[in-house]
């Protein structure tokens, strides 16, 4: 590649002494308009069949889209029928508009008026191509050539569409300059105002004039300026509702699609999960999502995501890439574990501060709003650190594992991430934590106990712990007095050869199981060599669940000890 570079001409800017749009905020979704079923269809190795363009119609209409582009009635026999099945089929709910696409092409514009016969609601929109090299290389003529093919259709149009809206159609126009982003800024602004014109529009009928980037050539920035001088240049703005049709064959799309709002356009066509020609069209679920987690209503519900990735994936046969934002099977996923500590974190501080905002870090959307599930959040694999184990112990199964406890059950988290040598799913993680802590039950057992509590006039309490204790075979009987059920029962063990460990800290909440509640408690011990262990029981009893957790660190203890 070392010398390809030379032979591309750099896209040259427009020179801005000053521009406004920098410093501009969205504030409200555009008007939507999806062209999945006309662009991104006719991107597709196999094109949708009716059933399948019927399935995401509705899919289209569940999401709140209010103008859908069915297609290009002229071009095919299917994208004919599949418009009349449309409105002979009773398909378009009465606040939705249809749009059908045609080339400015006097026998392809009759076609088209043929095909819409009936709906009530209809954008018919005509495109030529405007740009510089298309002018060069394909039609081989001038500014006033292609603003002439533009004019001749819009007139055309305008004199059909007057005997099918006096009969109670509503129809709008639409015109696309296509390869409006390679066009010289001037002449874009003097056809469309010609098109304007020829189409009669005004501020209470406005024209929608759709500005692609059929191919994306610049950078958004750049497109902004465009957009903003355009704007400056087309006489009677208020003629004009201003749509933009951003493509992505820079990766752009978004940015182009934002910037070109910034920049004064009131309405988007966009196709779900960025399908159409090449690298396809803007992205209409990134560009709402990204509003919606601005705070602002995207006026688009993607709240099951999932199932909307389905009807996509099904009908169009094109696959979602995993790191698709808001969608993909690893948006929702921290492998790193300073990530999934910060969730942790975040997590607690909401669930502490009851703060009314989303203030979680690295997810910038809370996966519930698009029906996804805290579950698949946070995978465990050798990279992860202590937080992570814990967060799953948290978010997964409710159990509040100790800050302290943490590392060394992360630990053994890692160990069993390097032996199987992939990442662990929560179950898993669960049952490491089952089989290490409360299944820690031998050699020491209990096998019966009772309490007695005094409480003094002055509200000390006394407590008498007796128990009967299993040691592999040898069963014994030990007595101890506290202020307390622990310090009770960690008096009775003194003077056994579990006399070596002294009481650091516990801590004890409900947890659910199954249908019951149980109390569950996490012990910790510290060794004669200062090493700290610990130990959780569970019980329904919450003077019990203590306990087991003491003998639960004694007994991994003692584990260690004896096994290594
Ligand atoms: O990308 C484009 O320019 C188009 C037009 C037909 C609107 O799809
Ligand atoms: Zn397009």
């Amino acid at each position: 590649m070392k010398q390809g570079f030379e032979k591309y001409i750099p896209f040259v800017p427009l020179k801005r002494p000053r521009r406004s749009w920098p410093d501009k905020e969205l504030k409200q979704a555009p008007v939507w308009c999806s062209v999945d079923l006309r662009d991104g269809n006719q991107a597709l190795v196999d094109p949708m069949n009716v059933e399948e363009k019927l399935e995401f119609f509705h899919t289209l209409v569940d999401i709140g889209v209010k103008e859908i582009e069915v297609g290009f009635p002229s071009a095919s026999e299917v994208e004919y029928d599949f418009c009349r099945t449309l409105i002979e089929g009773g398909h378009i709910p009465d606040d939705v508009t249809i749009q059908v696409l045609v080339q400015a092409r006097p026998h392809l514009i009759t076609r088209t008026f043929e095909a819409i016969e009936g709906a009530k609601h209809v954008i018919f929109h005509f495109y030529n191509s405007t740009s510089t090299l298309q002018r060069k290389v394909v039609f081989h003529t001038d500014v006033q050539g292609v603003k002439q093919i533009a004019v001749d259709a819009a007139e055309l149009i305008y004199d059909m569409a007057q005997p099918v809206i006096a009969s109670g159609m509503d129809l709008r126009y639409e015109y696309s300059p296509e390869s409006f982003m390679g066009t010289e800024m001037d002449a874009a602004a003097e056809i469309c105002a010609a098109v304007l014109d020829a189409l009669h529009a005004d501020a209470a009928k406005p024209v929608i004039l759709n500005l692609p980037t059929t191919v994306e050539n610049c950078m958004p920035n750049y497109f902004a300026d465009e957009i903003e001088y355009f704007i400056e240049k087309l006489p009677g703005r208020e003629r004009a509702i201003l749509s933009l049709h951003p493509h992505n064959d820079r990766g752009e799309g978004v940015a182009t699609a934002e910037m070109g709002l910034l920049a004064g356009a009131d309405r988007v066509e966009a196709t779900l999960f960025g399908n159409g020609e090449r690298t396809g069209n803007v992205d209409m679920v990134t560009l709402a999502l990204n509003l919606y987690t601005q705070g602002v209503d995207p006026r688009l519900d993607f709240s099951q995501i999932n199932r909307i990735r389905d009807v996509y994936e099904r009908c169009t046969k094109m696959k979602i890439g995993p790191r698709q934002p808001y969608v993909g099977e690893l948006v929702f996923t921290a492998f790193s574990g300073s990530h999934q500590d910060a969730i942790n974190k975040g997590t607690q501080y909401m669930r502490q501060s009851g703060s009314p905002f989303w203030e979680i870090p690295y997810l910038p959307i809370d996966p519930a709003d698009v029906g996804r599930e805290y579950e698949p959040i946070v995978r465990i694999n050798s990279q992860s650190g202590k937080g992570g184990a814990a967060f799953v112990m948290q978010q997964n199964f409710g159990y509040d594992l100790p800050k302290s406890m943490q590392p060394e059950f992360g630990r053994i988290v890692q160990a069993e991430t390097e032996r199987a040598g992939t990442e662990l799913p929560p179950q898993r993680i669960f049952e490491l934590f089952r089989e290490n802590y409360i299944a820690a039950t031998a050699p020491y057992q209990l096998l019966r106990h009772s309490f007695a509590e005094t409480v003094e006039e002055n509200g000390a309490s006394h407590v008498r712990f007796t128990g009967t204790l299993r040691h592999t075979d040898t069963v014994f009987d030990v007595t101890g007095e506290g202020n307390g059920p622990i310090d009770a029962f960690f008096n009775a063990i003194h003077g056994q050869k579990m006399d070596r460990f002294t009481f650091v800290d516990y801590k004890e909440h409900a947890v659910q199981s199954g249908s019951d509640s149980m109390a569950v408690a996490y012990i910790q011990l510290r060794d004669e060599t200062g090493r700290d262990i610990f130990g959780v029981g569970m019980d329904h009893n919450i003077n019990l669940a203590p306990l087991r957790g003491i003998l639960s660190a004694i007994n991994r203890a003692w584990q260690t000890r004896h096994r290594g």
